[in-house]
Formats: structure tokens, sequence, C-alpha cells
């Protein structure tokens, strides 16, 4: 009988224990089911049935304001409060609607330029839309830009015959030096003028100088600023640069300088050695490309009408100010 109930007991106290290990063997699984599903599953179907997750935020931050913000992101949406405004959203509040002249003062200038302390030693150590600008030609080589061997090695009469100019125009010879081709443009305006325009005080000098010496009068000097080139508004039909973009130490302001001065439909030529061309001996930084060129212009606006390439060496690059402009401006005319 005693053996028997001894029996027992033993028995139950083995169930006990299985028992017990089955429990706590069920407890770890289903915990690391759960830890598995909060995990993996969970998130990732929350992200399918809630899209539209919550987000509720308390700060209190003296310069921004208090704030308590409830958020749903995914829907780009924010209900909150906030009863101290900063001063910026103050401001923006109290602005009526975009005025591109208020933000300008409210955003920061835009800097189109890097700089670059291992550079060319024929340039500035500033770079353009990846280009190295170059050094400025000084005045003290003046002379260069009249040599004798300009004729056959640029051609002028051909760079002039390519512009088709008409006698009434009035053309700004931008970076104009001695005036090499302000004064052959002036002899085919008969009825138009020319706007030489230099930053070099000494130029101008020499500028002014050959004007008198030859006595014409439909040449008009303006002595520039690197980043404005001084002339007025809308009183050009074209603008011709010729070896000279490649040493605009602020390339993009004054092409916005240009346009603004552009007639509607008026025209920018370039004329720059070929850069293309490894065996054109002339410095790099002082050849384009026409790919280099295009890019440039289209950052100010200017559309690409044609290259002319019948020059022995150079680019005569055509761009025009769009046409686009010549009708807002006869509807703005009429509103007046
Ligand atoms: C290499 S010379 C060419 C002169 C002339 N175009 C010619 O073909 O004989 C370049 C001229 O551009 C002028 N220049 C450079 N940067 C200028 C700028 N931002 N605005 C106006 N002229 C500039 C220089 O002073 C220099 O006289």
């Amino acid at each position: 009988m005693h053996k028997n109930t001894d029996t027992r007991i033993i028995n139950s106290n083995k169930s006990i224990k299985l028992a017990i290990a089955a429990g706590c063997l069920s407890i770890i699984l289903g915990m690391i089911t759960i830890g598995l599903f909060v995990s993996l599953a969970a998130p990732a179907m929350a992200e399918w049935a809630y899209p539209a997750a919550v987000d509720i935020t308390w700060s209190k931050n003296e310069s921004r304001g208090d704030r308590l913000a409830f958020s749903v992101p995914k829907l780009n949406l924010v209900i909150g409060a906030n009863p101290k405004p900063t001063q910026a959203e103050a401001t923006i509040a109290q602005l009526p609607v975009y005025d591109p002249e208020v933000a300008s003062q409210i955003e920061p200038k835009q800097d189109f330029y890097t700089k670059h302390a291992l550079h060319s030693p024929d340039g500035i150590g500033k770079f353009y839309l990846g280009r190295e600008i170059a050094k400025v030609m000084g005045h003290t080589e003046a002379v260069w830009l009249e040599r004798p061997s300009r004729q056959w090695q640029e051609d002028p009469d051909a760079v002039i015959a390519a512009l088709h100019l008409k006698p009434t125009d009035v053309v700004a010879d931008i970076g104009a030096g001695t005036g090499y081709f302000s004064f052959r443009l002036s002899q085919q305006l008969t009825q138009g003028k020319v706007y030489a325009v230099d930053i070099q005080p000494e130029m101008i000098d020499i500028l002014r100088f050959l004007k008198t010496e030859n006595a014409i009068d439909n040449v008009e000097t303006v002595l520039s600023d690197p980043q404005d080139p001084h002339l007025p508004s809308q009183s050009i039909d074209l603008a011709l640069m010729v070896d000279a973009y490649h040493e605009f130490a602020y390339p993009h302001e004054m092409m916005q300088g240009i346009v603004k001065a552009l007639k509607s439909g008026g025209r920018v030529v370039l004329v720059e050695y070929r850069r293309e061309n490894p065996f054109i001996a002339i410095k790099t930084l002082h050849k384009m490309t026409q790919r280099q060129a295009k890019q440039e212009m289209a950052a100010v606006g200017l559309s690409w009408l044609e290259t002319d390439e019948s020059l022995p060496s150079q680019h005569i690059m055509i761009f025009q100010k769009p046409m686009q402009e010549l009708e807002q401006e006869t509807s703005s005319t009429e509103v007046k």
C-alpha cells in the first residue's frame, strides 16, 4: 500500500516538473514569437495597415517658440498649437504674397562659383560651371591686340560678315580692348552705333584716343565694372565678345546685365578659340568648347542659334534672347 502511494507521489512530482518545464518552454517560445513579430512582421503590417503613422511632438525652445504638434508625416499633415510664433513665422505671416524682391532679401544670394587652391597659373582659381576663369589680359599687352598677323589668324572681316548687321543696329563690343572690332563695326553701322565696353580705364583711354585720331563719331566708350556692363536697358541689337568672355571674373552677372541690355530677340555672339582642338596653340583657359559656351549662355536664358565655323581657329557662336519677352513687353504696354 505504502509502495503504491510512494510511486504515485513520485509520478505526480514528475508530471508537475514536466508541466512546469513545458510551461517555461511555451513562455520562452511565445516570447521569441512575439519578439520576432514585433521586430519583423509588425512594422511591415503597420506600414501596410497604418500608412498615416502618427507623431506627437512637444518642443520648448526660446527662439523657435513652444510647440505642440500632432503630425501625420505620411500625409504631410501637421495639426499643432504654437502659442509663440517665431520671428521668421511672424514676418512671413505679414507678407501679402510672394514678392521676389522681399524674397531676395530673405533668401541667401546664390553663389554661382567655386574656388580651388589647385588651379592653372593662367587662371584666377575661380570656376564657373566647371570652367576655370582666365586672368584678364592687361593693358600693357594692348599692342598685341593690334598685331598685323591677326588679319590672317582671326580674319576680322569674316567675323563682321557673319554678324549680318543692319546699318541702323546698335552693337556692344564687350571687352573691346583697343577697339580692334569696335572700329570695324562702326563702319557697318552708318546709322547705328557701337558701345565699346571695357573694365580697364587704360583701354578706354586708348579707345578714346583712336576715336578722336580717326574722327569716328558712332563709337561710345563705356567703362564698365566686372559685374555690370553699364549699358542702358533694352538698348542693343547685338553684343559681341571676341576673345574676351573667358576672362570675365563674374560671367553670370555680366551676362545677366548683357541680356538686360539686349532688345527682345537680340543676339549675343561669342568668338572664342576652339578648345576642342588641342593643336590650336593658345593657352587652354583662353579657349572655349561649344558645349561649355552653350551651357553658360543657357544659364542666363539665351538660346543657341548657330555656330559659324568658317574662321581658321575660332568658333563664332550665336545666341538669342527669347522672343517671348517681346510679347510680354507688348502686353504690359497695352495694359498701361
Ligand atoms: C583679350 S582682350 C580682347 C579685346 C578685343 N575684344 C579684341 O578682340 O581685340 C580682352 C579684353 O576684355 C576685357 N575684359 C575682361 N573682363 C571684362 C569684363 N568683365 N567686362 C568688360 N571687359 C572685360 C579686358 O580688359 C580686355 O581688354
